[in-house]
């Protein structure tokens, strides 16, 4: 479909939500409100929780895209909601190092099924990133809904997560004795105390943790459900080292009887400072009596509670899949930013079919380091070490995925093995990435 035929039918426009003077949200953020809802199957809140919501969405100085059908027809909800919604803001990625770059963070990605396969996506996401390159981002990010959607518009999937189980029987001991002492508290003082400052911590420590919504914090705290309403059935704990007041890890958590009949325990949130909080969180976890199970939906591919377990075949994976999705919007300033395990020079011929990222590159690393020249303005394969899509380039960047293996897909292309090697042991993270947030 053609931009006039698209523009003919729709209306792209682009707001900032707020709220009336009674403090309820206004028309136009209503009714965007009412349409993202009715796509991901959510209920609509009213009063007081729809308030806070708009309050949240304001302070994270939130963007709104929506797109308007300009004929509805009559009693449709189209005369008011949009049909096409997606959101965008800034939010930090951690490099793992203390250092992090700024994302334009996208969310609330719908279309009407009556709307499907108009262009609708293609013009919201070209529409945002060519808003993002002008507000100065260099890279953006997701987490998406279904896995096939995003590759297209050059995201690439940079860190998965795992659905894990552990079972209390075989769990304990652990080889090796934990340290600290950990306390169980309230949601409320947890909140109010030191749950930010935890976070922060394991923020700056973690590859691909990024900034939570203002929205999230009550929900992962415990203080509220995702609809809004008090949360009843969640509990805190807090972990210190030894000869120390410092938290420096918590856990929230609910209990649930299951359809099999074991009682589980879900975690809802667990943030870590030290190693040493994360692993003495999951060994009080699994002491506590009345539940079968521990299950934890946000796990990481390199979890070392299964080294630690005391029969490691007490850990199952339930589920994988992708978790944060990154697309580089400017290489020089991307590379130039995280940083490398290991020095060395290579260069890379990198296609993009909206444009942003095309071109070769210079990669030169030294003492950890990189610096980056443009070389051509189109992917030039023959003056270049690696051949690669802006998708995978994302998908390697904060060192969880790996270029040998992306060669080994086929995606990446060097004429060399050891170049994808070498790019491999460069991109080495400072330790596991983990990403704990969803957006
Ligand atoms: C996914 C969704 C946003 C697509 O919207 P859309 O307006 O129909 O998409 P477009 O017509 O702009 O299509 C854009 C491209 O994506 C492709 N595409 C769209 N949805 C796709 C899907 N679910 N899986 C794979 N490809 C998809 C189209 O084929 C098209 O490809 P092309 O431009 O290369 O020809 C829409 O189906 C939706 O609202 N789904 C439910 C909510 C959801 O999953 N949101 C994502 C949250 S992260």
């Amino acid at each position: 479909m053609s931009n006039e035929a698209f523009d003919d039918r729709y209306e792209l426009r682009a707001f900032a939500p707020g709220t009336d003077e009674q403090g309820a949200p206004n028309a136009e953020t209503e009714a965007w409100m009412q349409a993202v809802g009715l796509g991901f199957h959510e209920p609509h809140p009213g009063g007081e929780v729809a308030a806070q919501m708009v309050a949240d969405f304001v302070v994270d100085d939130q963007t709104w895209l929506g797109a308007h059908v300009r004929r509805p027809a009559p009693g449709s909800v189209d005369e008011t909601w949009p049909a096409g919604t997606f959101a965008w803001f800034g939010k930090a990625l951690s490099w793992g190092d203390g250092t992090s770059i700024d994302t334009q963070a996208i969310s609330a990605v719908t279309v009407r099924p009556t709307e499907r396969r108009r262009g609708i996506l293609r013009a919201m996401m070209t529409h945002a990133l060519e808003r993002g390159v002008a507000e100065g981002y260099a890279i953006a990010s997701l987490t998406a809904s279904e896995g096939t959607i995003y590759r297209r518009f050059g995201f690439g999937s940079a860190i998965r997560e795992r659905a894990v189980r552990v079972r209390r029987a075989r769990a304990l001991p652990f080889l090796v004795p934990t340290t600290g002492v950990v306390s169980v508290v309230t949601p409320e003082w947890l909140a109010d105390g030191p749950g930010r400052a935890v976070f922060d911590r394991f923020d700056a420590r973690t590859p691909g943790s990024m900034v939570r919504n203002t929205g999230t914090w009550p929900i992962v705290f415990g203080l509220r459900t995702g609809d809004g309403e008090k949360a009843k059935d969640v509990r805190a704990a807090v972990h210190r080292p030894d000869d120390s007041d410092e938290v420096d890890g918590y856990v929230t958590w609910r209990v649930k009887e299951s359809r099999d009949g074991d009682t589980t325990l879900e975690i809802v949130d667990l943030v870590y400072a030290t190693d040493e909080a994360y692993l003495s969180l999951w060994e009080f976890l699994l002491s506590i009596d009345l539940n079968d199970v521990v299950t934890y939906s946000r796990s990481r591919l390199d979890d070392p509670i299964v080294a630690a377990l005391g029969d490691n075949r007490a850990y199952d994976v339930d589920h994988e899949e992708d978790h944060v999705w990154l697309r580089v919007l400017d290489v020089e300033r991307v590379l130039a930013s995280r940083p490398y395990a290991v020095d060395g020079s290579l260069t890379l011929a990198v296609t993009d079919a909206l444009g942003h990222a095309a071109g070769t590159y210079r990669l030169e690393v030294h003492d950890g380091r990189g610096t980056v020249t443009r070389t051509a303005d189109d992917a030039d394969a023959a003056a270049s070490d690696i051949q690669l899509d802006v998708a995978d380039l994302g998908a390697v960047l904060i060192g969880s995925v790996s270029p040998t293996t992306l060669a080994a897909a086929g995606l990446l292309r060097a004429t060399d093995p050891a170049a994808p090697a070498l790019l491999r042991a460069m991109l080495t993270p400072p330790r596991a990435p983990h990403g704990i947030t969803y957006f």
